[in-house]
């Protein structure tokens, strides 16, 4: 069914493709753009007609009721195709059950275990480096967050699995993004792109299933999440009743969710916070000083973590600015009302953590990086359901605390031991084009901070397959915070 068009409309939008150009050239500051035109929008992107929802209070209306705003909406019905029916893609009625059984591989015990593999992934990749490299930030902080994912998901799959799967992982999400826009028969035409998303969502459940069949088989406990969704019980069903435990399609779409849903946005809010220091040198000189007052030999631990405020406030802060999770869609099950407005059953509802962020009614100069807004005195002022990193209501992120755990963790362990300077020059932008926000052109130099490093003069070429920035860039102004 079409959006109601009694709503205002975005401006700019053109004949058959709506706003898709306006969207496409530049989604954040479209987004920015509609709470100034109404607190409800109609846009049109491609074959979709969507409202987007700009007032908080509406916002949290939306993602309160998920039984009349299901999952669903123009980003979750094609993340579907490859994401599969796990807790974060599934309908409401399958996701109480799912949360019920997963939730307590997220219970607060279980976060000591799974941060002694963070930082261990965040030392083992901050030890790589050599003084004066200039790095791919994306590409070392994705190395993080994705070894730790693999580590803390399935610890005893063979690393050739690990690895394929990691590669499956870049192709799908890269390719998503451009598909969900695509009406359904031009994305069925067999371009390379398309042969190379299908082989890698192919090849990405087989190797999923084959590490199932190998857990299945050897009946370990290994204390990671793969042991637990096999253990899992569902503590309203009889035991033994269908749909007590989860089976190997439920497990495998699981994993598929867990694995984008933490590599991806770990790693990219990782990479802003790095982006931001490089930009405010007296945060960056904060974060050094907290770091080496707390941590004992240079790497965070999980007791660490109260002592490292201002780490956990750069590391909000940064995801103020650039929520991963920038875009949510909702698909409406009935007829509803919403700010005294009828929409219909079936209308697409976008919801924009990114816009909401950015509302100066809601946070003083929002542009501002300051991540003292997220210290005690100064938290409480944030209106309640204006911060949206996580989500809200019942389909809040289930990783939130071991997200927050992950990134304090792996920012201090790296600023124990390294400055990042930005490379001058190099065009930094916000690359939205994927289920994550993430930054483009992020090339940073390494500067040791303990004097262990070697200079940029000793530096040798690198032999650990993950890139380096080109020698010479083009001078080109950056610009953002
Ligand atoms: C900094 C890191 C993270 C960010 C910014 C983030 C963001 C989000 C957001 C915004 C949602 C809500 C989506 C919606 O309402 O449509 C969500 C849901 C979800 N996230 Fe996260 N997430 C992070 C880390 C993780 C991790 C580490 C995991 C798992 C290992 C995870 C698993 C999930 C799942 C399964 C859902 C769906 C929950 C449900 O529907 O019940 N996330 N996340």
């Amino acid at each position: 069914m079409q959006a109601d068009h009694s709503f205002v409309s975005a401006p700019g939008a053109v004949p058959l493709l709506g706003h898709t150009w306006r969207f496409l050239r530049d989604p954040l500051s479209f987004l920015r753009s509609l709470p100034a035109v109404g607190d409800i929008v109609a846009i049109r992107l491609g074959p979709f007609d969507a409202l987007v929802v700009c007032a908080p209070e509406l916002v949290r209306q939306v993602l309160v009721d998920d039984r009349t705003f299901d999952k669903g909406g123009f980003l979750f019905d094609r993340s579907r195709e490859f994401l599969g029916n796990g807790l974060g893609t599934c309908p409401h009625k399958d996701h109480r059950r799912q949360r019920r059984m997963i939730q307590p591989a997220f219970h607060q015990a279980r976060l000591p275990g799974y941060a002694r593999e963070m930082s261990a992934q965040a030392r083992a990749v901050a030890d790589s480096w050599r003084s004066g490299q200039a790095i791919d930030v994306l590409a070392e902080m994705t190395t993080i967050s994705l070894g730790t994912t693999a580590a803390t998901i399935f610890s005893a799959a063979p690393s050739e699995l690990r690895e394929s799967l990691a590669a499956d992982l870049l192709t799908l999400e890269g390719g998503v993004f451009r598909r969900m826009l695509l009406p359904p028969r031009a994305d069925a035409v067999p371009t390379r792109g398309k042969r190379r998303y299908d082989r890698a969502q192919t090849r990405s459940r087989q190797s999923i299933h084959r590490i199932i069949a190998d857990y299945r088989a050897d009946e370990t406990d290994h204390g990671d999440l793969m042991s637990m969704l096999l253990a899992a019980q569902d503590e309203l069903a009889a035991p033994g009743a269908a749909g007590a435990s989860l089976s190997d399609e439920e497990i495998r779409d699981q994993v598929m969710s867990f694995l984008f849903a933490s590599t991806d946005t770990i790693g990219k809010a990782l990479s802003w916070a790095w982006y931001l220091l490089g930009r405010h040198p007296r945060t960056a000189e904060r974060l050094h000083a907290e770091v080496d007052a707390v941590l004992k030999d240079g790497t965070a631990t999980f007791e660490d973590l109260p002592r490292l405020e201002v780490t956990r406030n750069i590391v909000t802060e940064t995801m103020r600015l650039y929520p991963p999770g920038w875009l949510l869609t909702r698909t409406t099950t009935v007829d509803t009302e919403l700010g005294g407005r009828l929409v219909p059953a079936g209308t697409d509802i976008v919801v924009s953590p990114y816009q909401m962020h950015h509302r100066a009614d809601l946070y003083p100069d929002p542009e501002r990086f300051d991540p003292d807004r997220w210290a005690p005195e100064r938290a409480g002022t944030v209106p309640r359901g204006a911060h949206l990193t996580f989500g809200g209501g019942a389909r809040k992120c289930i990783g939130d605390a071991y997200g927050m755990t992950e990134a304090t963790l792996a920012l201090a362990t790296i600023a124990a031991r390294w400055r990042l300077e930005p490379v001058p020059g190099r065009k930094v932008t916000a690359a939205p084009y994927a289920l994550a926000l993430g930054p483009k052109g992020l090339y940073m130099r390494t500067v040791a901070r303990d004097g262990r490093g070697r200079e940029a003069s000793d530096r040798g070429p690198r032999t650990d397959g993950r890139s380096e920035a080109p020698s010479t860039v083009a001078q080109v102004p950056q610009r953002g915070h």
